[in-house]
């Protein structure tokens, strides 16, 4: 298993506001976003690409084009926060959706709704802000190895240690990418410091 975290000023600069219990919804949506592309930026580093021929305004030369098919895989509804700009930056990207919903006594996510496309070959990035226990990216990780992705990576926002030790357990060939490494869990398994239900902020829910 393999966690990398984003190493920017920007990155940091981004969670601060995330985390900060007075951003408002829409701002919090918007940075949110941001964070997303740079992330999406990060874990698609080594895509495979192809050489190419291009007619170029003074000559002939040689570019380089994406060569892999890619598919994105929002965890709900938290995930759906950072899938736009996924989408934006790959436009041939195809997309499916995992439900997670963790119990709020127990903390265990319960599944109620998977919709995936083949994902055969395609280079599979599994989104979803909160690594708390690991218990729901380590579901949606079998769902999509189920449909048969080939690379696969988890874009989060927030990992706990518990989360990051769990899927190193279950899923040891999937590399976390990650834009902060908080310290613990609380007894309600929310993430110390954390920002709280990414869900609701992102929402204006309670
Ligand atoms: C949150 C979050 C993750 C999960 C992480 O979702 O978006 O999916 O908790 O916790 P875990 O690592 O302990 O499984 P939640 O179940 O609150 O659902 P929501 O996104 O619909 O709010
Ligand atoms: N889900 C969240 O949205 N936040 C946490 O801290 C843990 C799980």
């Amino acid at each position: 298993m393999s966690i990398r975290r984003l190493d920017h000023p920007l990155a940091e600069h981004l969670v601060t506001i995330l985390r900060r219990a007075d951003t408002p919804p829409e701002r919090f949506r918007a940075v949110a976003a941001e964070l997303s592309r740079l992330l999406a930026w990060e874990a698609t580093r080594d895509l495979r690409t192809a050489a190419v021929k291009i007619n170029g305004p003074l000559e002939v030369t040689e570019g380089r084009q994406l060569d892999e098919p890619i598919a994105v895989v929002p965890v709900l509804r938290a995930g759906l926060g950072l899938l736009e700009p996924i989408v934006q930056m790959f436009p041939n990207v195809t997309v499916g959706y995992i439900g997670l919903e963790r119990d709020d006594r127990t903390a265990v996510a319960r599944s109620y709704y998977c919709k995936l496309p083949n994902l055969s070959g395609r280079f599979t990035l599994v989104v979803d802000p909160m690594l708390a226990t690991g218990g729901s990216a380590s579901q949606a990780i079998t769902f999509v190895k189920g449909a048969g992705a080939g690379r696969v990576r988890m874009l989060c926002v927030v990992a706990a240690p518990q989360g990051i030790e769990r899927l190193g357990k279950d899923h040891p060939d999937v590399e976390i990418v990650t834009a902060a490494c908080d310290r613990d869990l609380d007894a309600r398994c929310y993430i110390l410091p954390g920002l709280g239900d990414f869900g609701d902020r992102l929402y204006g829910t309670e």
